[in-house]
């Protein structure tokens, strides 16, 4: 399973990429709000951080809510740094978020349709020739329905299907998820900074580290 990082925050991305685990980056409207940036432009600094990675999701904005809108806004997004072919245009879940994603894939624009919340939604965004799918897993464990489920059924049907569409297991709160969606089969988990330090972390390698410090003091000073 690929690590994308989810986040707006430049460094943020930087310090995950140095560490070299990266595959990509997912942006949303509420993150890029949060860094109080332009939007066109910061997806341009995030591009040129992560010169490596296979993608970075830049939505179409709240304002967008016809097909012909969200496709005017992707037209003007895919120009960034100079056409990057990382930029994954990031639509909703609606018909005309599908609408819009069949036309950019037949242009072949990267999509990822975000917002995914069942197994049908999923099959309707694959069909309309999604490269990715987003599933929330967060947001559906919080209103106690089973995320991670819901991505082991969708990597089951795109497997039956093989279908090439992959799965970005979105909404990840912690290192919890990160290992059952990697085990229920998603390609891709998109997680911030803050998980992808958790899970570098174990009280034991801490301790370990601890001891061979003081044992090779030990040695020095004998
Ligand atoms: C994914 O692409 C979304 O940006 C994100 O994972 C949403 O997560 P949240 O439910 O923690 O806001």
């Amino acid at each position: 399973m690929k690590l994308f990082i989810d986040t707006a925050n430049l460094v943020d991305i930087k310090k995950a990429y140095k560490i070299g685990v990266l595959s990509g980056v997912t942006t949303n409207p509420s993150l890029v709000a949060k860094e109080g940036v332009k939007f066109e432009d910061r997806i341009e600094e995030i591009c040129q951080a992560v010169p490596q990675v296979e993608s970075v999701s830049a939505e179409v904005t709240p304002e967008a809510i016809t097909a012909e809108e969200m496709i005017a806004q992707a037209e003007e997004l895919i120009k960034i740094n100079g056409g990057d072919e990382k930029i994954t245009i990031k639509l909703p879940m609606t018909l005309a978020g599908l609408e819009a994603c069949r036309y950019l894939a037949d242009k072949g624009v990267k999509t990822n349709v975000t917002l995914i919340f069942t197994v049908n939604q999923a099959l309707l965004a694959a069909r309309a020739g999604a490269t990715y799918v987003s599933p929330f897993l967060g947001r559906l464990d919080d209103i106690s329905e089973d995320g991670v489920q819901l991505v082991s059924k969708i990597a089951d049907l795109f497997r039956i299907h093989n279908f090439d569409t992959q799965i970005i297991a979105a909404s990840v709160r912690h290192p919890d998820h990160v290992t059952r969606v990697a085990m229920a089969g998603a390609h891709i988990a998109t997680i911030p900074f803050s998980v992808i330090e958790q899970i570098s972390k174990h009280p034991l390698t801490n301790q370990g580290i601890e001891k061979f410090a003081a044992d090779w003091e030990n040695t020095l000073k004998n």
